[in-house]
Parts: C-alpha cells; structure tokens; sequence
C-alpha cells in the first residue's frame, strides 16, 4: 500500500506500512493514554486508524474501484493471516506488566477439569435484568450492588466467581497473557480493535449473572455510571464512601463527588478550566461528535479489523478513545506511574466502578445502532465479517462452569434477558454551532511542503476533495475521510495536535466549536533501554467529513482547509488527504 501524493499535500514517504512497528511496539505495553504507551491516543471527537495494514487507505489517486475496497485481511497476502482469534487457556501465561505494577503479577484464570463448553442463550422465561442509571436508582438498589461485591470479594482467591478473578479477567485480555492460538508469537488484545464493545459485553454478562447467583435474586442488574447525561456527570456518592465494598482508594482525590467528569480528561488536563456549566456543554459535545459525526461506520464506531494472525491493536474506535479511555483515566490516580487502578488495562477491574463505567459503554452500543435505526444511517450497523462473528472469548458463569462465547452471541441483548432503561440521550441536539468568517483567508495561503513539522506554529493546508456534491445516496453508502499520514514523534513527550477545518483563524473558534474536527494525542514513550530517549512513534489518524462539511456549508467546495494546531510536544505530519470509505 502506498501514500500518493496529492495536488497540494503530499503524504509522507512513510506509508501506511511503517504503522505496524507503532502496533508492535505497543503490543507490550498495557496502559490507556495516560501510561507510557506508545501508541496511545485521547482522541476527542476525532478518529484514529492505527493501522500498518489498513484496508481502507486508499491512494487518492486510485481510480472509483479502490474507493469501495472491501474489508480485507489487511492486504497481507500470508496465507496464514485470517480467521477468527479464540482464546484458549493453554496459552494463558505470564502478563506484559508496565513499570511499577502493583500487585498481583500474575492473572490467568483457574484452569477448568473440563473443556469449555460452548455459550447457550438464557431461556426466555428468565426474568428480564434492567439495567438502570446510578444517579437514579436508589440507595437501596445500590446497596444491593455493594453487597454483590462484598460477597465476590468474600469468595477465595482460587474461585473464578471472586471478585479477584473477576478483575484478573480484564488483565488477561489485555496484557498478552494470552497468546493467539495458531501465532503464539502474537498477543490476544481486545482493546484498540473491533473486539472492544462486543468482549466487554460478554464480561459484563457473567459479571452480572455471578452478582445475581450470589445475591439470590435472578433478576439482578448492575446499574450504569451514566456519564454521558448531566445528571450522571459525577462520580456516584456510593463510590466515594471510604468504608463501601465500592470504595476503591486508588483513585484520583481530586475527582470525587462532586467535580464533574472531564470526558476529554488526559493526564496533562488542567481541571477547572470551565465551570461545572459549561464541563457539562463540552461533555455533551463530545458524546454527540464520538457518538454521531465521527462514528458513521462500523470501523469508526467499534474498531478496526483484527484477525487471527495479525498483530493487535490495529486500531480503537470513538468511543473507546473518547470517552471511555478518558474517564479510566479520570477516574485513577495520577500520583501513581501507570494512573492505577482505573487508568491502566492490567488494574482497571480491580475498581468496583469499573463494571458499572463499562455497563454504560455497552448501553452506548445499543444507543448507537439505535439512533441510526431511527435516523436512517446506514452505517450504524455491526459487522457481518465471520471473522468477527465467530471470534471468541472464554469465561467462567455463574456454575463456575467455562464457557466460550463468541461475538455472534452477544449481539441481541434481547437474548441475552437484559435490558436498558433509557436515560435520555441529551447529547444528540448538542452539535455545536459553526463559527461564521474564521476561513476568509483562505486565497492567501501559501503551498505546503509535506512533511511538514509541527512545533510552534499552527500549519494549514488545502486538501483537494477528490468529489464534491456527491448524491445523498453516495454519502449514505461512503463517508468522506480526512486521513492524516505519517504522523511521527520520537515519544520523549507527550503530542498533542488539533485539527480543525475551514478555520484558517482558528483562534476564533469556540472550545468544541464546529470546525474542530479531532484532536491527537500520544502520550510519552520513554524508551526501556535506559538512555532517556524515547521510543520512535509512526502513527495515522482519520476524521469524517460527510456531516461536518454539510454543517460547515462547504459540500460544494472542490478543497478543504486543514489546520493542524500544536499544542504539546514535537511532532511531524507526513501529508493530508481524502478518501472514501465503507465499511
Ligand atoms: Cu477493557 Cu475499559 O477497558
């Protein structure tokens, strides 16, 4: 695969290709954007490929055939690349811990005297477990939560209905203590890929299912950290209460009840810099560009392709980024060097709000195909690809019997006997405004030479649109997708850029506005080999354009302008173009 160059920015003569030392480089570490990870990234309403074997960029030269590429293994023609990744217990070893990791050290799961057995649905007469908001339930419906721990917490170590082994799960899944089964040289990670919201749903479930077997009560459901709603802006007071099963003391002081959550939170943000009024508007704005205008395929929404024989981390989607990432990271304490326990994959579980922070990720799902259902957007579907369908993830249920389940399972939670009760989705009437005249200087700019750095000062640059006006019919069938190539920091600080478009006087755009279409961030990446230098970064980055253009009135227009502001570290940009992509 190569980058071409286009009429006014070029792309790098890094292709695509170099991402995959990034991917492999990351494949041993386990952090989210706050930690030492290489390619980490806080994305707010922005999208990120991180992908050495992307299917889906395409020269914007090619010709109209390439624009509809189907998805692929990668491009990667060995034949031994494809397929679904299972996950089996024979593989499970010793984790790629960070740093200073707090104990334990070790988080494969009891070995079974039986193989597993595969996942069957729960009969239908079950009663129905609604899942319900923790700013709403009640105290008493949360008391019965915290009992739920406190009894996973009673069970000993060694039983896989403990709460410990219930956190251990998530370590596994994310610190290479599983090896694909066929490529035992390579990682089982279901973060940064297309596993994210369908892994997470099957934990949740015997999760819940182990809660309402120790509780007695069938028709038990975990209540959500709903987040994305101003009345759920807060941490839950239950949470905070230093003598409650709930109680995790390795979490940020500062953000207890009642500061309100920062879903763009990274570990260099500021707190305080907005009122709680407007923390509350800039949240909203954030749900609705992750949630709609930069999440309009599946790739987008759930994660990019991750196959049996491929390295992972291929790439996250929205709102794994944001506001996912950010609010593990939010949520732990930054005293710690790897912001334990929820701000890192390996510790994460082993804070009692993890399950209703990632209830709420699962209802985000749901609201997702929900809202295009309602609206007509065709992407707002799951994959059909087998090889996502019949991946597969082993648990233990409430019989302390394993199970193997896979994707094609978790799809219906009608099937699965839960349900959500709504809390509104506010955030869909918060797209934020256009700036009017912030691209009136858009005859003076001078020509690009990519690769550009960028270190102090803001770059703009037009990218020639390689169709404009297309048909409501095209736009529905492929989004419009800025790709920026060949991003490259050498990982000694933390970069952070935002891109904004038509806005050459982006200065005047308001936080959140419009015409800032995405930011990135990588986080510092100190190299191990002693010498305080950092480890080399080569990374890409997408934002879609379908809605923003339509909002910015500038569908008709032949080029974009892009303007990549610096606002942390050095880092240098290999070019800009369009593409169009389906899936
Ligand atoms: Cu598996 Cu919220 O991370």
């Amino acid at each position: 695969m190569k980058a071409e160059a286009m009429a006014s920015s070029r792309c790098g003569p890094l292709g695509a290709c170099v991402l995959l030392i990034c991917a492999v480089a990351t494949a041993v570490y386990t952090a989210f954007p706050v930690s030492v990870n290489p390619c980490t990234y806080s994305l707010p309403r922005a999208l990120l490929a991180v992908s050495g074997l992307d299917p889906y960029i395409v020269s914007c030269a090619a010709d109209e055939d390439a624009f509809t590429a189907p998805l692929s293994n990668g491009g990667n023609d060995d034949k031994n690349i494809g397929g679904p990744i299972v996950t089996n217990l024979l593989t499970c070893g010793k984790p790629k811990l960070p740093p200073h990791a707090l104990p334990p050290f070790y988080c494969c799961p009891p070995m079974s005297a039986s193989e597993p057995i595969d996942f069957t649905f729960p009969d239908p007469s079950e009663p129905l477990r609604v899942r319900r908001p923790a700013h709403a339930v009640g105290a008493e419906y949360m008391a019965k939560y915290e009992r739920a721990i406190a009894l996973m917490k009673a069970l000993p170590d060694s039983d896989p209905r403990s709460f410990y082994q219930m956190a251990n799960i998530h370590c596994a899944y994310c610190t290479g203590s599983y090896r694909q089964t066929a490529h035992r040289e390579l990682n089982v990670q279901i973060h940064f890929s297309w596993f994210f919201f369908a892994f997470h749903r099957a934990y949740l479930y015997f999760f819940e299912r182990i809660a309402a077997k120790l509780l007695g009560e069938p028709g038990f459901a975990v209540p959500f950290w709903s987040w994305d709603v101003p009345e759920g802006m807060r941490m839950p007071v239950e949470f905070a209460n230093a003598s409650s099963p709930l109680y995790d003391p390795v979490r940020n002081p500062r953000h207890a009840p009642p500061k309100v959550v920062d879903l763009e939170f990274v570990r260099s943000s500021v707190d305080d810099k907005f009122t709680d009024e407007q923390q509350i508007q800039q949240n909203l704005r954030v749900m609705y560009k992750q949630m709609i205008s930069n999440a309009a395929l599946p790739s987008l929404f759930h994660g990019q392709p991750y196959r049996a024989g491929e390295s992972d981390r291929p790439g996250a989607g929205t709102v794994e980024l944001f506001p996912h990432n950010t609010m593990h990271t939010w949520t732990g304490d930054l005293a710690r060097p790897s912001v334990e326990n929820m701000g890192v994959y390996y510790s994460a579980g082993r804070d009692p709000i993890f399950y209703p922070h990632h209830n709420n990720i699962d209802r985000l799902w749901e609201v997702w195909r929900d809202v295009g259902a309602a609206r007509g957007y065709r992407g707002h579907v799951d994959f059909t690809d087998p090889d996502w369908l019949d991946s597969s993830f082993l648990f233990y249920d409430e019989e302390a019997r394993l199970v193997r389940i896979t994707v094609r399972d978790v799809l219906d939670i009608d099937k699965l006997r839960y349900a959500y009760d709504g809390v509104g989705t506010p955030w869909l009437d918060a797209k934020p405004p256009a700036t009017p005249n912030v691209n009136t200087k858009k005859g003076l700019l001078k020509s690009v030479r990519f690769p550009v750095s960028l270190d102090d000062v803001a770059v703009t640059a037009e990218v020639r649109r390689p169709r404009v006006l297309r048909s409501r019919r095209e736009k529905e069938v492929q989004e419009e997708v800025l790709v920026i190539d060949g991003i490259e920091t050498d990982g000694a600080d933390m970069v952070k850029f935002d891109v904004y478009v038509n806005a050459v006087e982006y200065e005047k755009v308001e936080p959140g506005g419009r015409e800032m279409a995405g930011s990135f961030v990588c986080l510092m990446h100190p190299s191990m080999d002693g010498t305080g230098k950092g480890m080399g970064i080569q990374t890409s980055m997408r934002v879609a354009l379908n809605e923003l253009l339509e909002d910015l009135g500038a569908d008709g227009d032949d080029s974009v302008t892009v303007t990549l502001v610096p606002r942390n570290g050095k880092v240098s940009i290999g070019g800009l173009r369009i593409v169009y992509m389906m899936e």
